[in-house]
């Protein structure tokens, strides 16, 4: 029970992989908040059958408002903030283009959920961490930008500036024995995506470890990264994609 009573926000905790980072911080005892612009009701059920704490909230991650409203009710309820999972994005349902035809907005709308919406969340939550005298903030960036993606530049993009982002954050918090780092998931298939079974082969025979990835195979290093078996570890992009990229 590595995070007994800790509080633990997971932004997007109503998608596929976030239900999964939800379940494996509740199994372990966490009080666990799960911000989306969707319902994140049936994850809470499934942790509350199970005995746990959990609480859905409405939240736009990239309106600092609501982002500070949210964080500072996660704080009401929970005592505190102990770690922040920025795992939102506007992700399954970006328009793909080439660079040269997309759209502003569209690539706007981008930078706006998955940066801004990233930095609004640990701006809002490091005053908590601060008083507390630690934390962890965990950034889900992505392969893609490891080995660049075509036809989606602003996904591509945004989630390269996660990276970027983990790395001055981590300068700038370290003082207040805070920790930042970086999880790039590789080609998840979460529960119910349609894959085109050629390019999931693909993406299978590029990897070390020559099997589809699942939500779970990313629990184990984000429930690592929030615990203090990581406390000396700041700033650090940790890949998980059974190999297909080797960083570092
Ligand atoms: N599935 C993959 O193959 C894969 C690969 C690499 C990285 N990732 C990253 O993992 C994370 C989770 O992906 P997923 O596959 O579970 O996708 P998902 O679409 O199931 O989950 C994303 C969640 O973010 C929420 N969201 C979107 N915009 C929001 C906003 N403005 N405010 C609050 N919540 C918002 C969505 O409602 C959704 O519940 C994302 O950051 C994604 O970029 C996924």
């Amino acid at each position: 029970m590595r995070f007994q009573d800790k509080s633990v926000i997971i932004t997007g905790g109503g998608g596929k992989i976030g239900k999964a980072y939800a379940l494996g911080f509740a199994k372990e005892g966490a009080k666990v908040a799960l911000p989306d612009i969707a319902s994140a009701d049936p994850v809470v059920k499934a942790i509350r059958d199970m005995g746990g704490t959990a609480i859905s909230m409405a939240c736009d991650v990239s309106d600092e408002k609501s982002v500070k409203s949210m964080v500072d009710e996660v704080a009401r309820q929970f005592g505190g903030v102990d770690v922040l999972v920025n795992n939102a994005a506007y992700f399954m349902n970006v328009k793909k283009s080439p660079f040269w035809e997309m759209e502003v907005d569209e690539f706007d709308k981008a930078m706006a959920v998955n940066v801004r919406g990233s930095w609004l969340c640990a701006k809002a939550a490091f005053p908590y961490m601060k008083k507390q005298g630690k934390g962890k903030i965990i950034n889900i960036s992505s392969g893609t930008a490891l080995n660049g993606g075509q036809n989606y530049i602003h996904y591509v993009t945004s989630k390269g500036a996660l990276i970027a982002m983990t790395r001055a954050m981590a300068r700038e918090v370290g003082d207040y024995n805070i920790c930042v780092n970086t999880v790039c998931p590789g080609f998840v298939v979460t529960e119910g995506r349609q894959v085109d079974p050629a390019f999931s082969a693909n993406r299978i025979a590029n990897r070390a470890l020559k099997r589809v990835q699942v939500e779970n195979d990313l629990v184990g290093t984000v429930l690592f990264l929030a615990s203090p078996e990581s406390d000396f570890m700041t700033g650090q992009l940790l890949n998980v994609d059974g190999g297909a990229h080797f960083v570092g």
